[in-house]
């Protein structure tokens, strides 16, 4: 090989390749149609006690109208306090826990939540944009939910407390699980 094209094969080999399998990651081409869900990325995305896997996904699936997780959280761990404005249908495959939800969007802060005991074949929906929270209150055994959205990519806006104003929530998007694939908006320059 001549010095010229032994560079460039450097190049490609260092810069090239990896943005090839990197994209790859982020993309529905050569996903089989039906797939070994024991075969699906699974992650806490830095969330202990969370084990998410996205089914199928507007970001790595191309989903437009819906997007469907199935997620496992060990005992005591627990969802933040948040809202979307997208609809969301909870059904619980195995375990128990609380759903705590605050249906006082109109207030200026959520409030004390209700909470309702949930349990192995449940089901339940989060009206839009109400706070609300899932936790693992069961200390023997998993949680596991399959959780189908609305309109993904979901935006996600986070609250400390139940007493944070609604205007104080923080937004968090892209959410953990669309980090990787799904880049930020550009900020505004002022
Ligand atoms: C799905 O994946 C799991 C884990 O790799 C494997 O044990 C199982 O046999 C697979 N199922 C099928 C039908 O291939
Ligand atoms: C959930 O309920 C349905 C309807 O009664 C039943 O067919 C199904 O077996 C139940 N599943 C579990 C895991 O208990």
């Amino acid at each position: 090989m001549s010095e010229p094209s032994l560079s460039f094969f450097f190049f490609f080999i260092f810069f090239l390749f990896p943005a090839i399998s990197d994209s790859s990651k982020c993309s529905i081409k050569g996903l089989p149609l039906v797939r070994n869900i024991s075969e699906l990325p699974q992650n806490d995305y830095g969330r202990g006690g969370l084990s998410h896997i996205t089914i199928a996904g507007s970001v790595l699936h191309g989903m437009n109208e819906v997007e469907v997780w199935l997620q496992t959280f060990s005992p005591g761990s627990r969802t933040p306090i948040h809202r979307h404005s997208c609809e969301e249908v909870f059904v619980v495959l195995r375990g128990s826990g609380t759903l705590y939800l605050a249906s006082s969007s109109h207030e200026k802060f959520p409030g004390k939540p209700q909470e309702y005991s949930i349990f192995s074949n449940s089901t339940f929906q989060i009206p839009v944009n109400d706070a609300h929270q899932v936790w693992n209150t069961n200390e023997d055994e998993d949680l596991q939910v399959l959780v189908i959205i609305s309109r993904p990519p979901v935006k996600v806006f986070i609250y400390d407390s139940w007493f944070m104003p609604h205007t104080a929530a923080k937004l968090k998007f892209p959410y953990y699980w669309d980090e990787e694939c799904l880049q930020p908006p550009p900020k505004d320059e002022l």
